[in-house]
């Protein structure tokens, strides 16, 4: 049998993450085998090795992680259609079940829950040297975005709140929004900033890091960073401050990973605007909130907030117009977010935070 080197948890089991030889997929007469090029490593993928999250396929005792895939084709089965060997190649995450809107070919809205998700829920992932998938879940990358191919997955699930947000703000006749607040300036975040930018918004990021390079990172398309300077204050607060000093904000994006961040977040959403929450929390700690003032503001100014998860082929599809478009207009910058490359063989040094750090990869070719 051959083999490859893969990245692996056992799920439930904390830190369990490590190289291991893998079996080789081979691809059947209607499948298509691909060859990875690099994995962007995701705070999911570190909360499965945490042992928060993640659960093996059926049949095995361990799950190969990664879901930020880019990757080329290296060979395609004799029934393959619309792809060639040597094609850049995105893969979708989630699989669906026979749910109503899983059959619609919108997974991302699966009803039960028991969807599949490679690299996090029943499915091995994408870091590895190779992987096997149906040509339906595959999308195909331009060469001229073969650099930044990895950050379309992140991307997709920026494009999924946003087009979201704009079919729930089709309730209001006339809406033009003006200004978006991004919370957050990891790697949602700031492809979020890059999308509203596109869209035309003047556009905030507000996070808790203080590091000076996303100052200039954040200007690079025009957009302003204000930084959680107040160290000791407590975030919602401060948070509480932004219309003020920076709004009337007609979207925000919440992209922190803080349960205290998301529900601070609902109290400072312009009139009329709209407020997209995308954290994945696990903690339980309880937290003190004026209920009365969060109902009062969302009834009274029709406010409106929506939680969004994953991402359907409508959302790959906009992200590789958005990828090239964000190229266009501001060279170098996509690319820049990808800020740090490690070795399979180092994948762990890949999971610290360094400074300065917005996605970091796994290259294969190393
Ligand atoms: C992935 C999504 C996935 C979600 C929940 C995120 O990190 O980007 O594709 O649906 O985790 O598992």
């Amino acid at each position: 049998m051959d083999t490859m080197k893969a990245v692996a948890v056992t799920p439930g089991e904390k830190n369990s993450a490590r190289v291991i030889d893998a079996p080789r997929p081979t691809p059947s007469a209607d499948e298509v085998l691909v060859k990875i090029d690099r994995v962007g490593i995701c705070g999911t993928d570190m909360e499965i090795d945490r042992a928060e999250y993640g659960q093996a396929p059926t049949g095995f005792d361990y799950l190969i992680i990664g879901h930020e895939n880019f990757g080329h084709v290296e060979f395609v089965g004799a029934e393959v259609k619309d792809f060639a060997p040597g094609d850049y190649v995105v893969a979708m995450v989630r699989r669906p079940d026979d749910c109503p809107h899983c059959l619609a070919g919108e997974q991302d809205m699966c009803v039960t829950g028991n969807y599949t998700e490679r690299g996090i829920k029943g499915r091995h992932g994408f870091m590895s040297e190779y992987y096997v998938e149906s040509p339906q879940y595959l999308i195909k990358i331009p060469n001229t975005l073969k650099e930044v191919g990895v950050l379309l997955e992140p991307l997709t699930v920026v494009e999924k709140g946003i087009r979201h947000a704009w079919i729930i703000q089709n309730r209001i006749r006339n809406w033009q929004p003006k200004k978006a607040l991004i919370i957050g300036s990891g790697p949602i975040g700031l492809l979020g900033a890059m999308v509203t930018r596109l869209k035309g918004l003047e556009t905030v990021v507000y996070s808790r890091n203080t590091d000076p390079i996303l100052t200039d990172r954040v200007a690079a398309i025009g957009a302003v960073y204000v930084p959680k300077l107040d160290e000791k204050g407590e975030i919602i607060n401060h948070i509480g401050a932004l219309p003020e000093t920076h709004g009337p904000f007609d979207f925000i994006l919440e992209s922190t990973g803080s349960e205290q961040v998301a529900i601070a977040s609902m109290g400072i959403i312009g009139i009329n605007g709209a407020l997209c929450l995308t954290s994945i929390t696990g903690s339980e700690e309880p937290m003190q909130i004026c209920p009365g003032c969060l109902n009062i503001g969302l009834v009274l100014g029709n406010r409106a907030v929506f939680g969004s998860v994953n991402a359907n082929r409508l959302d790959f599809e906009q992200g590789v117009r958005d990828l090239a478009a964000g190229i266009e207009r501001w060279p170098g910058w996509p690319e820049s977010l990808i800020t740090r490359r490690v070795s399979v063989e180092r994948f762990r040094d890949g999971f610290e935070r360094k400074p300065g750090d917005t996605k970091v990869v796994v290259e294969f070719q190393l």
